[in-house]
């Protein structure tokens, strides 16, 4: 028990929670705890697992997963993968037929290393692209595909229309909703004309079935919430929108082809497929 703990009564330390979380954000100190939590869950005892795929070590599965479990992160990612290519080619593209395929948020590779080898045996390039200098490094260093470092903001070294598909899993669900537009932006500017994205986020669907108490009701009055407002980019931070939301900010740029709801290979992500739009 912390010190804090022993010398609060629990009903006046529930009340004080919302304020000193909100301190420890605005002054900074909250990226310490943040950071000293992963250090300790990438310590806890975690099953062997191997799929025979190169494995990241533990620091950086919990940077993406909050969890150091092998198995979570290679069943988890063979899911994940199989549900684009199969949304991909539900829209009418192969990833694995010579296409330019852009991971935005790559991690360590999670989804990567299963379609990273598809989309280059189909002849076709594999890019990944993340704001974690290690988690770039790690996947560059044990993936096929190139893996390059982009900034929190906009925009990426990527040539313009250089993209046929680009996907993005729990990426844009830990950014404010400012970057969340300026990211489509991005997206529909590496795209090529009909290309294909494919971006997840946290909608209402999801909030009403496992989110924090009260997002739901948020929701139905502002259309995008920002919980834990620190960290950008960190999944310390959680962004959540609805669809009618997500659908209004992507329209100008992008086709809406559909709004895959959470469902049960992926119960906390919406997925939305959209086209780019040509001259804009
Ligand atoms: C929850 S993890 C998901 C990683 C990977 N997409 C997966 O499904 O395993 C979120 C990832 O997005 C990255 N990220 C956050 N903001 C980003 C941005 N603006 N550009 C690129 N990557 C970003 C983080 O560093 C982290 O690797």
């Amino acid at each position: 028990m912390t010190l804090y703990a022993k010398l609060m009564p629990a009903p006046l330390r529930r009340r004080l929670q919302p304020h000193v979380q909100r301190a420890l954000e605005v002054s900074g100190l909250i990226a310490v705890l943040h950071r000293r939590q992963e250090r300790r869950l990438a310590q806890a005892p975690a099953a062997p697992f191997d799929d025979g795929l190169p494995m990241p070590p533990p620091e950086l599965l919990v940077l993406v997963g909050a969890s150091s479990d092998g198995r979570w992160f290679s069943e988890g990612g063979q899911k994940h993968a199989a549900m684009f290519e199969d949304l991909a080619a539900a829209h009418g593209v192969d990833v694995g037929a010579g296409k330019d395929v852009w991971d935005l948020g790559s991690g360590c590779g999670r989804i990567a290393r299963r379609l990273a080898p598809k989309v280059i045996a189909g002849g076709g390039g594999f890019t990944g692209s993340d704001i974690n200098r290690k988690l770039v490094d790690w996947t560059s260093a044990n993936l096929p595909g190139r893996y390059l470092l982009n900034g929190l903001r906009t925009p990426t070294p990527l040539e313009p229309k250089s993209k046929d598909v680009v996907y993005a899993y729990s990426v844009l669900t830990h950014l404010r909703e400012k970057a969340v537009r300026a990211w489509l932006e991005e997206v529909h500017r590496v795209l090529r004309p009909g290309g294909l994205a494919l971006l997840t986020f946290h909608d209402e669907g999801y909030a009403r079935a496992w989110g924090p108490k009260g997002v739901a009701e948020r929701l139905e009055r502002e259309p995008f919430i920002v919980l834990n407002d620190a960290m950008e980019g960190s999944n310390y931070l959680s962004s959540w929108t609805t669809r009618e939301q997500f659908t209004a900010m992507a329209s100008p740029l992008f086709e809406v082809l559909e709004i895959v709801a959470g469902r049960a290979d992926n119960p906390t992500q919406a997925i939305a497929v959209l086209r780019a739009r040509g001259m804009i």
